[in-house]
């Protein structure tokens, strides 16, 4: 068998001798630190639910209709009469918050482990673009099956363009090409979220992984491995990433698709929290869902829209708090101006601070999700002010995300840091 392979590879290699220095330079000699831990799971598991999405997303495309007349049968037809349309359907739909869920914890490990520092920055950059377009391929998705909470969360996301002074209400009728989410809504959403946004992923994706392996992994030590090389130029602490990395990744992605198995066939919807109830119901211009959210992942940000109050007649500043509040984000490289690192070896303030900004993400996402709304009566009593406990919460998180950005840079700045000396090699191994 190996013979054979071998005999497949020689006779590539003659005809494309570029392609085996690619193979070796990001497989079997990409050196990756030797002390990568779970977290270092999510990159592959990212990659692994991005495939998923492509290929089920072909299969869902071969049936469903992007007609607003005809969408929300044409996913019940899928649902119900095509050979294992369910499952795929399902694959689709648990893929899109799984991605979220890995891509999550991805960035969190970035920040744990300030992979986002020199020489990482692109990587870092090309990350927060991936997650903005992933943002906007997620939105599109799930307009697509044309539920009342597709037509709804169109309308109050379209409508954000609508407070842009000036120029907002033409815009606005611009991105719908009506005066409603209607069938050309449907259409465009439709042409986006299945072709364009894709490549455009694809596309960074690749691009985050080049400039990945032109400076080399970070690690849970944050300690540059090609500092210390042998006699012939491989990094001390260093293993190839093929086969070493592909096999524990593998496993990684066996104990992944269990979990994502188990909820695909027990739980799909997961409580209303992967799929809302109100997109079981078909689109209804003339009845607006008891209370219009977004999926879960989306809840921060959202939550981060609704708390900032209305000015001088426009809603604008939650939108532009909303676009601050991710655009922080990317500025992470050049507000965290310490030195060293991985939280390991961090002072107990960017500890504190990283963990604030974390709860406060979580915090922000139950107001987004309206949470809140629903604990409020039955801890304060049926008589308590809904909405101003509820402003009050989601406000103090608001404030809590915004002081983290910019306590990280007081904190790194002015030199308050105390660190703890970082090892000469990788540790623990
Ligand atoms: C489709 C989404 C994404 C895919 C498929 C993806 C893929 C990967 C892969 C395969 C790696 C190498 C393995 C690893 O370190 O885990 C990686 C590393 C990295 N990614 Fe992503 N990524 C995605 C989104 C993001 C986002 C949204 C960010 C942050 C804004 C990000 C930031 C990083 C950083 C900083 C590293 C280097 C980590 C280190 O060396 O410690 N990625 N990514």
């Amino acid at each position: 068998m190996a013979s054979v392979f071998s005999a497949i590879g020689n006779w590539i290699n003659e005809r494309a001798p570029g392609l085996v220095p690619v193979y070796r330079k990001h497989m079997s000699e990409y050196y990756a630190p030797k002390n990568f831990n779970v977290w270092y799971y999510f990159g592959s598991l990212a990659l692994l639910v991005l495939v998923n999405q492509i290929v089920t997303g072909i299969f869902l495309t071969m049936f469903y209709k992007p007609d607003a007349s005809l969408a929300f049968a044409s996913v019940e037809y899928i649902m119900r009469d095509v050979n294992w349309g369910w499952l795929i359907r399902y694959m689709h739909e648990v893929g899109a918050s799984m991605f979220f869920i890995v891509v999550y914890l991805h960035m969190f490990r970035g920040l744990m482990y300030g992979s986002y520092k020199k020489p990482r920055e692109l990587v870092w950059l090309l990350g927060m673009l991936i997650f903005l377009v992933l943002m906007a391929e997620a939105f599109m998705g799930y307009v697509l099956p044309w539920g009342n909470m597709s037509f709804w969360g169109a309308k109050v996301i379209i409508s954000l363009f609508g407070t842009i002074p000036w120029i907002g209400d033409a815009l606005m009728e611009w991105i719908m090409g009506d005066y409603l989410p209607s069938d050309a809504t449907l259409n465009r959403f439709f042409s986006l979220h299945v072709i364009a946004l894709p490549l455009v992923l694809l596309l960074l994706v690749v691009l985050h992984i080049a400039a990945l392996h032109e400076v080399g992994s970070n690690n849970p030590d944050g300690v540059e491995i090609k500092k210390k090389k042998d006699e012939r130029g491989r990094p001390l602490d260093g293993i190839a990433f093929h086969p070493y990395y592909t096999v524990k990744d593998l496993f990684g992605a066996g104990f992944f698709l269990i979990i994502c198995a188990f909820i695909i066939f027990f739980q799909p919807t997961v409580g209303g929290w992967f799929l809302e109830p109100d997109n079981f119901i078909p689109a209804n211009n003339l009845v607006t869902p008891e209370h219009i959210k977004p999926v879960w992942y989306f809840t921060p940000f959202y939550a981060m829209l609704r708390m900032v109050p209305s000015f001088f007649g426009t809603a604008v500043w939650g939108v532009i708090v909303m676009f601050v509040g991710i655009f922080a984000l990317f500025l992470v490289p050049w507000l965290d101006r310490g030195v060293v690192k991985s939280v390991r070896y961090r002072g107990r303030g960017y500890k504190i601070g990283l963990a604030l900004f974390a709860l406060s993400f979580l915090g922000l996402g139950t107001v987004g999700a309206g949470l809140s709304f629903e604990m409020i009566p039955r801890w304060f009593g049926p008589d308590a002010d809904v909405t101003a406990i509820e402003n009050f919460y989601g406000r103090f998180w608001l404030i809590v995300y915004f002081a983290s950005f910019v306590a990280l840079w007081a904190y790194t700045h002015f030199g308050w840091e105390k660190t703890r000396p970082v090892p000469e090699r990788v540790t623990g191994h």
